[in-house]
């Protein structure tokens, strides 16, 4: 059996949109609500869904940088879903997040490599010589080889997400939550940083939570994956039982738009009626039944279980 990197039981993340006189929560954002999965070692879990879905509070959640209202989070067989801000240090270091844009997570005042060796110093390492030899490596492991003393802003923004990756793997995490992580960059480079990932993942035997809009991109990537729709996961399977035979009507939708998802010779666009509904009161029952055209009353009264179709495909739809 593989060993399981990070287990997320029925994890809620509800933000408060409204406060009474006492500065108490009234109303709820629940942007969050009830996910369920985990991630293999060594394994790519793919998280995808329209804006909004709940895909950055999930990882930010995981991570540690907002605190979940409700739900557990094992990772590497521990509990860390109550540990205190102060005895995170461990799990900061084995876990990592890489997100959208670069400049924002690189302080402009410093050399790259300085950062880097400041990370190192908090995380134990205090020889100087050590921590020099290991910006050198980090550098070099991920094309920069040589690239340690220019500040940020001397960099493509490319190169800079090569900074962030190298920065990731300083303390040797054994997972990434990578967030969008190609979105802000030029279409000509984002394959030589999805590379990149790859390449590291096999090399370092990490694990990624990859969170895209681009289907193309997570299709390639990702060992299996998680469709979230409205603060809750609708489907997970394995990448290429997804693309090929979605079950759930919003993840047929969703990802009617890449080619060769979806089965039967001709492959039509699904347009997804309607807007998503708020998540500070979403739908009873179902919460995409307002927008999907098989919805029964069933589905307005009773939010349908999560139900195993085969090899680890897992959908909830009242449809089967
Ligand atoms: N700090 C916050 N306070 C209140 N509401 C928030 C906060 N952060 C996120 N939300 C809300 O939570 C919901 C989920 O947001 P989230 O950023 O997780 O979605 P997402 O799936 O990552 O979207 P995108 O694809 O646009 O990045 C949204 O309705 C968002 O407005
Ligand atoms: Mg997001």
């Amino acid at each position: 059996m593989t060993a399981k990197v990070l287990e997320v039981q029925n994890l809620k993340k509800y933000f408060p949109v409204k406060t009474n006189l006492f500065g108490r929560g009234t109303e709820f954002v629940k942007a969050v609500d009830g996910v369920d999965f985990h991630i293999n070692s060594g394994e790519i879990l793919g998280l995808v869904g329209e804006s909004g879905s709940g895909k950055t509070t999930t990882g930010r959640t995981i991570i540690r940088l907002l605190d979940p209202t409700e739900g557990e989070i094992i990772f590497d067989g521990q509990d860390i879903t109550n540990t205190r801000k102060k005895d995170l240090r461990k799990t900061y270091e084995q876990m990592q997040l890489v997100f959208q844009d670069p400049f924002a997570s690189l302080n402009p005042r410093k050399k790259v490599g300085n950062a880097i060796e400041e990370v190192l110093y908090v995380h134990g390492m205090k020889d100087r010589a050590q921590r020099r030899e290991r910006v050198f490596e980090l550098f070099d492991m991920v094309g920069l080889r040589g690239e340690e003393d220019k500040y940020p802003h001397e960099f493509s923004g490319g190169q800079r997400q090569r900074v962030v990756i190298a920065r990731a793997l300083a303390v040797d995490p054994k997972l990434i939550i990578c967030d969008e992580p190609v979105s802000a960059l030029d279409v000509s480079i984002q394959a030589q940083i999805i590379n990149l990932l790859m390449s590291l993942k096999n090399r370092l035997g990490l694990s990624y939570l990859f969170i895209s809009h681009d289907l193309r991109v997570v299709k390639y990537m990702s060992d299996r994956v998680a469709v979230m729709y409205l603060g809750k996961i609708v489907e997970i399977a394995p990448a290429e039982e997804l693309f090929k035979n979605p079950a759930h009507p919003y993840s047929k939708a969703l990802l009617s738009v890449v080619s060769g998802a979806g089965s039967g010779r001709k492959k039509k666009k699904i347009i997804l009626e309607g807007e998503v509904p708020s998540p500070v009161d979403p739908p009873s029952g179902c919460r995409f039944r307002t927008r999907c055209k098989y919805a029964t009353e069933l589905c307005s009264e009773i939010e349908p279980q999560t139900k195993c179709l085969g090899d680890e495909h897992y959908v909830s739809c009242h449809l089967y």
